[in-house]
């Protein structure tokens, strides 16, 4: 009788371990990874991403790319929406224009020191027209993300940069 009453809360405990365990991990996890990020960009697990064009490559996962996409929309989708520019149609984030920039700027290294110091087209002066990141506003690691996330948008979203729309 004590035994199986023993055993019995033993089972009882080890359920709610179970069930607080599963509600406590699971959405949590699911929470910090956009829809979009699966839905649009495909992307489930880490991607690995050009940092130089000279063959190193970092690994991003889907919730850096989830950071990336929220720093997007909070400061950079009033000019650049679905990865047009607005202000200026002709230099669109599509992977094609930014590959034709000189420096290229289809990689990650090179979106990042954009960011930092944004750059005319042709690489010979700064340029005031677009947003200007410092460290004080977003740290390397920010800045790496919301690189990745425009890296792999242009890479994979359908329409993006397209200039007529
Ligand atoms: C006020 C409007 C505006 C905002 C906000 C803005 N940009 Fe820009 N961006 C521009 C313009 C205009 C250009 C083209 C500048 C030039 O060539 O002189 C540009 C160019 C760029 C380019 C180069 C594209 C290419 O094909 O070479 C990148 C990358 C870029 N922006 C990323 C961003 C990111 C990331 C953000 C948010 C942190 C941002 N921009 C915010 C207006 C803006």
């Amino acid at each position: 009788m004590l035994y199986t009453f023993f055993t019995r809360s033993l089972f009882l405990v080890f359920v709610a371990v179970l069930v607080v365990y599963n509600s406590t991990s699971l959405p949590a996890q699911a929470a910090n990874i956009d829809p979009y990020i699966a839905r649009y960009l495909h992307i489930t697990e880490p991607i690995a991403l050009d940092m130089d064009g000279q063959g190193n490559i970092r690994l991003f996962s889907p919730s850096e790319l989830s950071i990336g996409k929220q720093l997007f929309e909070n400061n950079c989708i009033n000019c650049h929406v679905g990865g047009a520019t607005l202000p200026d149609p002709q230099v669109s984030l599509s992977l094609k224009t930014l590959a034709g920039a000189k420096p290229p700027r289809d990689r990650i290294n090179a979106l990042v020191a954009f960011m930092r110091q944004p750059m005319t087209y042709d690489g010979s002066q700064e340029t005031y027209w677009c947003r200007q990141l410092s460290p004080n506003f977003l740290s390397q690691q920010q800045v790496e993300s919301l690189a990745a996330f425009v890296l792999t948008a242009a890479q994979k979203a359908p329409g993006w940069g397209t200039e007529n729309f």
